[in-house]
């Protein structure tokens, strides 16, 4: 399928104000086209949540109404893209909670009711914004040339007007909006490539940063090919990536000991897939090594599987750091939800919340009760709580250890310990 690139290409990279480049549209309208047509059914992901039912979640439940995602969609609350997306769960969950407030005072004034989550449909949402920074990097030619130069991919590839003939022309690359299909090829060229720079004497080239999508934007931008359309890829979809994973072997050295190969979980916290996909790069030729002494080919990648490989390292990110009960404990106190929840303080009993269900199912309990709580608030005049980063992934671990296992003692309470003497 070929859409129009809405008569741009991708020059710069978001201004940082919330302003989307407009090549980067094309990218949207496949987002939106496709994730209708596709089954929300499709492969239920490993992870938490399924960030394409989330798409949906995120029309049906009105969120659009005031809030737009790459500049589409109700302005009365902050853009998605900018504000959140690509945050960790628990962060994410912080975010919403600090929110509710004037979120509710808006529901209310459009006569709206408060969109409730079951736990199901607030893990697709979350999900869903937190794949939406897996498209944040649209790339800048200007930074490209720079890192095309400093690479020396010129001395080798040519491009546009630059011509050299060791390697094949790139231009033909520029027909996408993302650099998968060129991280793609690179990998599956590595061999050859790494052949070609021995004996030329060129330095392996090392990505670093946004190398990857900023080369990407300059082939865009100077590659000869006949129209300016964008041929629109598959979507990302981490479930066919932790398919990939398992099929290509990569758990036989990543096991997740970092004895044999690093730790993958760690060595992805917090980065773009652009930063992703330069270390899969970097790293492939010790890879190749490796998996050479050990016998293993060196794997080829075809059609989306390399997008959809980096979507799945990228998601290994998405859970975040474990976090510590006893600072949870803190916090619990500190934001004065132990003044409501503690036995006799009126609220309910949280560890119920944490027996029955997941952590997507404290998000949701939080997101559904919120209207409630914050009435109960203004009745007490008290202010609404809000988290600090990092405190809400505390306090859920602390919560955590609340939840009864089948068969065990009845349920102590959070903010009670030591017990609590009965309300007189
Ligand atoms: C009636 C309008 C309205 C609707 C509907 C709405 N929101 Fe909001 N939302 C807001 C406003 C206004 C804010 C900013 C509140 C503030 O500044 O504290 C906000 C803030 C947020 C934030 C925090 C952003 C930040 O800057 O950290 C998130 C996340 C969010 N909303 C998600 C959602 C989701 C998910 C839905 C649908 C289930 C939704 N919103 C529905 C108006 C709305
Ligand atoms: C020392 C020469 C050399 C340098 C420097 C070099 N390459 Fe290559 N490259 C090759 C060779 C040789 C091949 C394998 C032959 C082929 O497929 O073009 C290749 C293959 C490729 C392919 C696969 C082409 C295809 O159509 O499948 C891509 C993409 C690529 N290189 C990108 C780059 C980029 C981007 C840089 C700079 C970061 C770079 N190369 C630097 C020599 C080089
Ligand atoms: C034969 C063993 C082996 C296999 C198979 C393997 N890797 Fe690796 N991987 C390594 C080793 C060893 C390193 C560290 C290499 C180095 O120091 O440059 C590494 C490094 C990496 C890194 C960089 C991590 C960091 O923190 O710097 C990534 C990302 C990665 N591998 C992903 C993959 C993926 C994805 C696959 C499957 C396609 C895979 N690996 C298959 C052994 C392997
Ligand atoms: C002013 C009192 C008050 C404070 C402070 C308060 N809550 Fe609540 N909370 C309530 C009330 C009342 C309900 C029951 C609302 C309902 O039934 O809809 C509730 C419900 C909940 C629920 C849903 C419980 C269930 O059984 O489904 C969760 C989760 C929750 N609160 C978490 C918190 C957290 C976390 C804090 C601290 C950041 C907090 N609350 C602070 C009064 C409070």
């Amino acid at each position: 399928m070929i859409t129009p690139a809405a008569g741009s290409d991708s020059r710069g990279a978001s201004d940082g104000h919330g302003r989307v480049p407009a090549g980067f549209a094309a990218l949207v309208l496949a987002l939106a086209a496709l994730t209708v047509g596709m089954s929300a059914g499709e492969g239920a992901p490993p992870h938490e949540g399924n960030p394409f039912r989330g798409r949906q979640q995120f029309e049906e439940k009105r969120c659009s109404t005031c809030h737009s995602i790459w500049g589409h969609g109700g302005t009365l609350g902050p853009e998605i893209s900018v504000a959140v997306a690509g945050k960790s769960f628990y962060e994410l969950v912080g975010d919403f909670w600090n929110h509710t407030p004037q979120m509710i005072d808006q529901v209310n004034k459009l006569g709206y009711p408060w969109p409730t989550l079951d736990p199901t449909e607030m893990a697709d949402i979350l999900s869903y914004l937190y794949y939406l920074r897996l498209f944040d990097e649209p790339g800048n030619a200007v930074r490209g040339r720079e890192a095309y130069a400093r690479l020396q991919c010129a001395s080798c590839h040519s491009l546009g007007t630059r011509n050299a003939s060791v390697g094949r022309p790139l231009d033909g690359f520029g027909q996408y909006a993302s650099s998968t299909a060129l991280a793609q090829a690179m990998w599956n060229a590595g061999p050859r490539m790494q052949q070609a720079q021995v004996h030329t004497g060129t330095p392996i080239p090392q990505f670093s940063g946004h190398d990857m999508a900023d080369i990407q934007a300059l082939i865009r931008l100077e590659g000869h090919r006949p129209g300016r359309d964008v041929s629109v890829q598959p979507l990302p979809n981490p479930t066919r990536g932790a398919a990939v994973y398992r099929n290509k072997g990569c758990g036989t050295c990543h096991d997740g000991s970092g004895r044999v190969a690093p730790d993958l979980t760690q060595s992805t916290l917090s980065k773009t897939a652009s930063e992703i996909t330069g270390l899969l790069w970097n790293h492939s030729y010790a890879m190749g090594a490796r998996m050479g002494a050990q016998g293993m080919p060196f794997p080829q990648f075809s059609d989306s599987e390399m997008a959809d490989l980096i979507a799945h390292l990228y998601f290994l990110g998405y859970t975040g750091k474990k976090g510590d009960p006893k600072t949870g404990e803190t916090v619990f106190g500190r934001r004065g939800c132990a003044a409501c929840h503690k036995a006799g303080g009126g609220a309910p009993n949280l560890a119920a919340v944490a027996t029955r269900t997941d952590r997507a199912g404290l998000a949701s309990a939080m997101w559904n009760h919120a209207p409630q709580m914050h009435r109960t608030m203004a009745e007490r005049a008290a202010f609404w709580p809000k988290f600090e980063p990092g405190e809400m992934r505390h306090l859920a671990a602390y919560l955590e250890t609340f939840a009864v296992k089948p068969g065990a003692k009845p349920v102590r309470q959070p903010g009670a310990t030591p017990p609590a003497r009965p309300a007189k």
